[in-house]
């Protein structure tokens, strides 16, 4: 039996003497090409967000997946790693099951990134690579999905190049992964579909979550910045903020399963609230709430400089099981830059409010992002980045080359900085953040710590790995047992990007499940 005669005979056992299930074929199939369009995206509409609890797997998909196995590679940020987890919950909810290995899924999922052209290289590299697998199992479904679905130079380019990918889905459509599926098992044509805007926010969908100990909860999504160099806002739609009754409810049942740690998810998660039209309420307000649950840990990314406020601020100072690290990214030290790139805010600022969190939470730590060779970035500007970085002392921070995304205004800037100079100041930057970086880790020499234990270390099972409050990754000696508890450990030895340590004491007894 083929695919298609599968899928036909297992929607007539689901629905033997049921036409209809026929006619809701041609519904789907008016769909097959739904391709995205970056003008759509970039509209704001004024309609209300509607939030959805009705999602459910429709009758004649149930049993889809049986004797099939998935596979979803993830690409990007948590908030892709996040929808991964959804979309394991609805492919288990099919009947599937996971699998490690491409070579033994049925569906192979592509859970893609846009943000950098070297993100989208990756993608395209893998796809090339998947080819073989698909000649040698020509029933293999292949898919690609997330961020870069939502750009149509990407569509564009796999519907002409890429004929071996089965079907091509948006960030927005998540929700509608068995039809899509079910169109792909039918369909010889690739399927797309790709909605530009924003949807609504759907409550139920299912999750299948990494693990048993730390958790991602969303908390909003979309973004309505428009940084000029950024393509999340076309790719992730408008800022929509799930109600905070939703968030509370989820937070509580996860803490109730015995997790220790959420973390809160938005592309800028400041903005939580803004788009209420019926009650004043932020992060702060939110975060207020949330740190009165029994859960151990509780942080949020990422955090957009203009949206902090003191409200927030006064909340985190808390303390509690609100954490001592937040994640502020800057992008440049230049005001004129900063300009340019619409952040919205000044070098002065941004110092102002680091200057506030320092001085209501004075053990916090700050990390960062920071874009270096924006266009005609020039050399004093790229300094004063430098020296802020210093003023602040940042812990560490993730840096990029600018890298041009097609649609945004940025793009089209011309651009007087050879590739050279940007990747020379890279370097630079580079060797001061590993500097300081060095110099903050050293400091934890001798130190007891709270240590977050997620498990056996990758490299060595003896040894087990887990988080500081701050975030920074501890190795130790110590009982298995420990895994999924709160235990202080005492820094022996400071790596460039970890700590090394002995464990002296079980702090929390709360057993995971
Ligand atoms: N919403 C987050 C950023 C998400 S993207 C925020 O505003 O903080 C993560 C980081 O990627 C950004 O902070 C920025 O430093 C970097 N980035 C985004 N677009 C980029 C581009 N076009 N080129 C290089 N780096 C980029
Ligand atoms: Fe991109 Fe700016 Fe939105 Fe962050 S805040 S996702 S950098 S547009
Ligand atoms: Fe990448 Fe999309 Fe996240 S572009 S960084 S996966 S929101």
């Amino acid at each position: 039996m083929n695919e298609k005669q599968r899928i036909e005979s297992q929607q007539a056992t689901a629905n033997p003497s049921d036409k209809k299930s026929e006619k809701d074929y041609s519904k789907y199939f008016e769909r097959v090409i739904t391709a995205p369009s970056l003008k759509e995206a970039k509209r704001r509409g004024k309609e209300d967000v509607q939030y959805h609890h009705d999602f459910s797997i429709p009758e004649e998909f149930r049993g889809m997946g049986e004797g099939r196995k998935f596979y979803i590679r993830t690409y990007g940020c948590q908030m892709n790693e996040h929808d991964t987890e959804v979309m394991a919950g609805i492919f288990e909810a099919l009947g599937y099951e996971p699998t490690d290995t491409t070579e033994d899924a049925n569906v192979i999922l592509l859970n893609t990134c846009a943000i950098r052209e070297n993100a989208e290289n990756k993608v395209f590299g893998e796809l090339g690579h998947l080819k073989a697998l698909k000649k040698e199992n020509p029933d293999l479904l292949l898919g690609v999905c997330g961020c870069m679905s939502q750009e149509e130079s990407v569509v564009n380019k796999i519907l002409k190049t890429y004929h071996h990918v089965d079907m091509i889905f948006g960030t927005h459509n998540i929700h509608r992964l068995p039809h899509i599926l079910n169109e792909a098992y039918l369909s010889k044509e690739m399927v797309v579909e790709v909605w530009s805007k924003e949807g609504d926010v759907i409550e139920n969908l299912p999750k299948v979550r990494r693990g048993n100990i730390k958790a991602w909860v969303n908390i909003m999504y979309g973004c309505d910045k428009f940084c000029t160099y950024c393509i999340v806002p076309f790719t992730r739609g408008k800022e929509r903020s799930r109600r905070p009754e939703e968030i509370i409810q989820e937070v509580r049942h996860l803490a109730a399963q015995g997790y220790q740690e959420v973390t809160l998810l938005g592309q800028n998660v400041n903005a939580y609230g803004k788009d209420f039209e019926d009650i004043k309420y932020g992060l702060g307000d939110l975060m207020d709430e949330l740190r009165k649950i029994d859960i151990p840990r509780i942080r949020f990314t990422t955090s957009h400089p203009r949206d902090f406020d003191d409200h927030l601020i006064e909340v985190l100072a808390k303390g509690g099981n609100l954490m001592n690290h937040i994640h502020l990214p800057v992008q440049s030290g230049s005001t004129d830059v900063l300009k340019i790139m619409a952040r919205k805010y000044t070098r002065e600022q941004y110092l102002e409010l680091v200057r506030k969190i320092k001085a209501a939470i004075p053990d916090v730590t700050l990390t960062t992002d920071i874009i270096v060779g924006y266009p005609n970035e020039t050399e004093e500007q790229f300094e004063e980045t430098m020296s802020l970085y210093r003023e602040v002392g940042y812990e560490t921070a993730y840096t990029f080359i600018y890298s041009p995304r097609e649609g945004t205004p940025a793009a089209k800037m011309v651009d007087n900085v050879p590739l050279e100079v940007k990747k020379e100041r890279l370097q630079r930057l580079n060797n001061l953040v590993n500097e300081l970086s060095a110099q903050a880790m050293k400091k934890y020499e001798g130190q007891i710590v709270e240590v977050l234990v997620d498990g056996e270390s990758k490299n060595n099972p003896d040894v087990l790995a887990g988080y500081t409050t701050k975030n920074k990754l501890v190795n130790f000696k110590g009982p298995k047992t420990a895994i999924g508890k709160i235990v202080k450990v005492k820094i022996t030895e400071a790596k460039t990007w970890s700590l090394n340590g002995e464990m002296v004491e079980e702090l929390e007894a709360a057993e995971v499940k």
